[in-house]
Formats: C-alpha cells, sequence, structure tokens
C-alpha cells in the first residue's frame, strides 16, 4: 500500500505553471525527501497536496484515496498533515493550546491520548506544556510544529525545511524522532535543502528543479551522481572506494 501518489501533477498560479507535471510516490512505510534549491516549486507541491492551492491538473492519493483539489480539512481527515514551511506555531498560545489546534479533526475523548504520545516522542514539550510557544527555542518550536501534526494521527506526515535555522545537533535528534515517527506507521515526506541531512534518513529521494521531478533514485545512488554532489553535498562525492580506485 502506497502513503502517497502524486501522478502528472500541474498547477498553475496567476496564468504562470508552477508545477509541470510533477510524480512522486510514498509508501506506508518510506521515508521520501524532494531536494532542490529555491524557487523550484517544491512548498507549492506540499500547498497542493495540502488542498492551499485547488487548481491542480493530475492526481493526488493518499493511501489509495482521491484527494486531489479537496478542501485542506478534508485531506487532514486522509490522513495528511503538514509542518508548514516557517512553522506557523502560535506564539502567544500555550504548547498545549497549540497541540490541541492538531487535533481538531479528532474526536475530543482522544485528546488527552494524543497529547501524552507526542510528548513520549518529544519530552521537552511535556515540561513547556504551559509555557507559550513564542517562549520556545526555534528548535522546540520546530518540535511543536512536528507534534501539533502529530495530534491529527496523520498517514503521511508532509515536513517542509524542517532543518531551517537550526543548529547540526538540533538538526540530528529532530531527523533521528523522523525515524522513529516512520518506525510508529507515519509514512514522511520530506522537503530539505539540507540533502546531508535528509539522504542520511530517506530511503528514496527526488531532485526539483522548475517544477519538474528532475532525477530520483535511492540515496546511495544520488550520493555518486556527481550533479547532485555539486550542487547539493558540498562537492564532496560520498561514493564508497571500489577496489581500485585511485586514493582520494
Ligand atoms: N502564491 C504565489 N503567487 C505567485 N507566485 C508564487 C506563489 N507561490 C509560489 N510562487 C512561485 O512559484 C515558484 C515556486 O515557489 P515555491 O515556494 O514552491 O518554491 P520552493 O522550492 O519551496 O523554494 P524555497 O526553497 O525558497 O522555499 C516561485 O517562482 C514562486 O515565486
Ligand atoms: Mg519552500
Amino acid at each position: 500500500m502506497t502513503a502517497l501518489e502524486v501522478r502528472d501533477l500541474h498547477l498553475p498560479i496567476g496564468g504562470q505553471e508552477i508545477l509541470k507535471g510533477v510524480n512522486v510516490t510514498v509508501a506506508a512505510d518510506g521515508i521520501v525527501c524532494i531536494l532542490g534549491s529555491n524557487g523550484v516549486g517544491k512548498t507549492t507541491l506540499m500547498r497542493t497536496i495540502g488542498g492551499v492551492y485547488r487548481n491542480a491538473q493530475g492526481s493526488v492519493r493518499v493511501a489509495g484515496v482521491d484527494i486531489t483539489n479537496r478542501p485542506p480539512h478534508e485531506i487532514v481527515r486522509a490522513g495528511v498533515s503538514q509542518a508548514p514551511e516557517g512553522r506557523h506555531i502560535f506564539g502567544s498560545m500555550t504548547v498545549e493550546e497549540n497541540l490541541r489546534i492538531g487535533a481538531l479533526s479528532r474526536p475530543a475523548g482522544e485528546l488527552r491520548q494524543n497529547v501524552d504520545r507526542v510528548c513520549s516522542l518529544f519530552p521537552i514539550l511535556r515540561e513547556r506544556l504551559r509555557q507559550k510557544g513564542g517562549s520556545l527555542s526555534g528548535g522546540e518550536q520546530q518540535m511543536l510544529c512536528i507534534g501539533r501534526a502529530l495530534m491529527a494521527g496523520p498517514k503521511l506526515l508532509m515536513l517542509d525545511e524542517p532543518s531551517l535555522g537550526l543548529a547540526p545537533m538540533v538538526v540530528r535528534t529532530i531527523f533521528a524522532l523522523l525515524e522513529e515517527i516512520r518506525r510508529s506507521g507515519t509514512a514522511i515526506l520530506l522537503v530539505e535543502q539540507n540533502a546531508n541531512a535528509a539522504l542520511r534518513i530517506a530511503d528514496y529521494a527526488y531532485v526539483m528543479e522548475g517544477g519538474r521531478i528532475q532525477l530520483e533514485g535511492a540515496p546511495a545512488d544520488l550520493k555518486a551522481d556527481e550533479r547532485i554532489v555539486a550542487a547539493y553535498l558540498g562537492g564532496q562525492s560520498q561514493r564508497t572506494p571500489a577496489p581500485g580506485d585511485a586514493p582520494a
């Protein structure tokens, strides 16, 4: 079973085609990342899957159900939650109130149990439940943003640049938690410019350019591709040396 199937997705904004026929698949137990530089359409893809933009052509299916151009609340009910670019947590509300917002689609009786589940994953949030969202550090705010998305009990969690502005150690902590989220049964679609971090946890990756998927493959193959190394991995090939290779 696939968590997400995007087929030939086109999206115009203001008469200009921003997505030009995107195909992406996420397995039910997958972590899939989308790499790409600024302005290539990564956030637009997330927003189109999430129902923010609803004039797409092509199709989006979640666990086999067609959600193309459905409104956001229906897409959340179908099993897709987002940790959006820029986090968008509510600074003047408490951590617990922020978490509750993520559970609006769920029966009220599940609330306590869902807060507990999120706090077991991010123990720091339990300590901060009564604190204002705005008082958290950047890493804690990102955890709250992911925690809020998990409150809906999604089949697919979409994250848009979760590592942005965070120290490398915090990024490592958060990415390790993404692997735990996958183990607990939620598939992950991860948009990242931090290709090194994303390719460490992903089992498949797509590279977007100009509103299209330009390249795709397993992380090991992409890390061996000189175009990817030059553009996204700081110019250092990650290929394991083969017997007989000249020493570096
Ligand atoms: N609401 C909008 N109105 C006009 N243009 C838009 C809108 N949303 C996106 N675009 C344009 O679509 C293109 C893709 O933008 P998008 O935000 O999807 O890129 P991105 O890959 O997420 O970039 P970044 O890495 O900077 O976040 C850009 O040229 C952007 O200017
Ligand atoms: Mg973006």
